[in-house]
């Protein structure tokens, strides 16, 4: 079947309606990493409603939007990792001989798959209105890994670029002070991601890190990084 264009599909002036996406369960690793995931959170845009105290550390809700405050979709909660889970990752990191000179090959290339797309494995992803807010955010998370003692080798960022081919886009990216000398591009056209890999909040098969994307896309594009993949 070839592949079909969202506007074959649905009607976009329709308001959405049924099912939505509920709830994201994310986790820091130590107690003392609470605070600092939930300032990391706060900074990607998302708006803290709660920050309950509890012995091992806090356990916090936010939602995505002011729209989402009192509802019971566009949360994301964070709280420290349950003991059992941290006894399992324990025990395949110890199994795989991470961090030693033993380690299995297959952490290698893991990693290194990651390292080539970051959103190859588990990631989750945000859209963000505006392309200058993308830009900001990208600044903010230069400035706080390179003046802030606590965030310093935490946090890492790469880009996408859309590709080329609309020259209103890619004169805006040229110009933009963070994608400008962007040299990797999207599977897509009229849009940008940029990924955030941080080891404050732990996912992932190997329990390490987790992989934030937020995406912009440009008005008026039929076809975009969001809508369609390209290969
Ligand atoms: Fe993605």
């Amino acid at each position: 079947m070839a592949t079909r264009s969202p506007s074959d599909v649905i009607d976009q002036t329709l308001p959405p309606a049924g099912q939505s996406m509920g709830h994201l369960a994310l986790h820091y690793a130590a107690p003392e990493d609470g605070p600092l995931a939930a300032r990391l959170l706060s900074l990607f845009g998302l708006i803290q409603t709660q920050a309950l105290p509890l012995p091992g550390g806090n356990f916090y809700r936010f939602v995505v939007n002011s729209g989402h405050f009192a509802r019971g979709d566009g949360i994301v909660y964070l709280s420290a990792l349950p003991a059992p889970q941290v006894r399992l990752i324990e025990t395949i990191r110890a199994a795989l001989g991470i961090g030693t000179e033993h380690e299995h090959e297959v952490v290698g290339s893991y990693r290194a798959m990651l390292a080539a797309d970051p959103e190859a494995s588990f990631h989750f992803g945000f859209l963000i209105p505006s392309l200058e807010e993308l830009e900001s955010l990208v600044l903010a998370l230069r400035d706080l890994t390179a003046n802030d003692p606590d965030y310093r080798n935490r946090i890492h960022v790469t880009m996408n670029r859309a590709r080329p081919g609309d020259a209103a886009v890619d004169a805006r990216l040229d110009a933009s002070p963070v994608f400008g000398d962007c040299t990797r591009f999207a599977y897509g056209r009229g849009g940008v991601q940029v990924f955030v890999e941080t080891d404050l909040i732990r996912a992932g098969q190997l329990g390490e890190a987790m992989h934030f994307e937020f995406d912009y896309v440009f008005p008026d594009q039929a076809s975009h990084i969001l809508s369609i993949v390209e290969l």
